[in-house]
């Protein structure tokens, strides 16, 4: 068993054979993570000590920062006492993680490709979420695949979903096929840490591609029921799609101040709006990145271009958050 210690004092063992994300969760430390398979990057950090890989392949890193010193916690256990140079989220400490039984309420296609699903949980066993996370949906056949909540909490504690079609993908096939009402099933989570983090700069700017759209409107709805959080700031939304079908949103969100951009990378001749990719667009427009924070969800491609473009463009590094989709069939 060996120590591992954060940047801000904060103390927990890990186990032989089990990640430092995990033995965190275990010891009741929350550290950064998404998709806990090594793909996304956002639980990187720099360690002093030695580490073995276990589970995943660290793709998520460059040859160049496992040189450095860089691991992902999610990949990782510690083979001696480390040190690591990140915080844990204290306040995420306090959701608790439940798999709780579920039934379909009601669904409607969004678009060809996309399936909204609202499910409903037992009335005394509510879900305790941040706008912003994911959870894990189990089917009855056991196969389980991550969905972002598409909404804020709401009274009647229902969850949101939008999901998107993966060909072949065998949870897709019950989702676009076989999906009815009350159909039985769990959930567990909340996952991830995706969510609202930090309003301080003057510009908030939400980054999404396809149905990485679904949390960015959870924590837009979270914004709009407490308007203080974004008195006297911006709020962006760039949202990306290939072909005007995939814009099947548009926000309805009371007098909150925001802009909405949707861009589309493949338009027809009809498409009068923005084109080319959300990041590049964000730039062009010449918000002031300097006072920004970035928060992105969406393809792992636009994921690591948006922040390697923003960064480069005078964002801090420390203001973007993201939620890389990474898909599974
Ligand atoms: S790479 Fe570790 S959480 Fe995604």
């Amino acid at each position: 068993m060996s120590i591992v210690t954060l940047s801000n004092g904060k103390k927990f063992f890990c186990e032989t054979g089990v990640t430092l994300l995990d033995s965190a969760k275990k010891h009741g430390v929350v550290l950064e993570y998404s998709c806990r398979s090594g793909r996304c990057g956002v639980c990187k950090a720099s360690v002093v000590g030695e580490t073995g890989v276990i589970h995943h392949d660290e793709s998520a890193l460059s040859t160049e920062e496992i040189a450095s010193g860089f691991i992902l916690t999610c990949c990782r256990t510690a083979l001696t006492d480390v040190r690591l140079d990140i915080e844990d989220l204290g306040h995420f400490a306090e959701i608790r993680i439940k798999t709780l039984p579920c039934r379909v309420d009601s669904f409607r296609r969004l678009a060809d490709d996309v399936m909204e699903v609202v499910l409903r949980l037992p009335p005394k066993d509510p879900l305790n979420y941040l706008p912003g996370q994911y959870v894990d949906i189990i089917a009855k056949s056991g196969v389980r695949r991550s969905y972002s909540i598409a909404n804020a909490p709401r009274q009647d504690g229902k969850l949101e979903f939008q999901i998107r079609q993966v060909e072949g993908g065998v949870m897709s096939q019950y989702w676009f096929e076989g999906l009815a009402g009350n159909d039985l099933l769990r959930l567990e989570g909340p996952q991830g840490t995706f969510a609202l983090r930090n309003t301080s700069p003057t510009n908030l700017v939400f980054l999404a591609t396809g149905t990485g759209l679904a949390p960015v409107k959870a924590i837009l709805e979270q914004l709009s029921a407490n308007p203080a959080l974004v008195t006297g700031k911006r709020v962006w939304v760039y949202w990306g799609g290939r072909h005007a079908q995939d814009i099947y949103w548009v926000p309805e969100l009371g007098s909150l101040p925001i802009s909405f951009v949707p861009v589309l990378s493949r338009p027809d001749s009809s498409w009068e709006g923005r084109t080319g990719y959300v990041q590049d667009v964000l730039v062009q427009d010449g918000v002031d990145l300097v006072d920004a924070v970035v928060y992105a969800c969406g393809s792992e491609y636009m994921i690591h271009s948006a922040k390697e473009k923003l960064v480069k463009s005078g964002l801090p590094h420390k203001n973007f958050y993201s939620d890389a989709f990474v898909s599974s069939n």
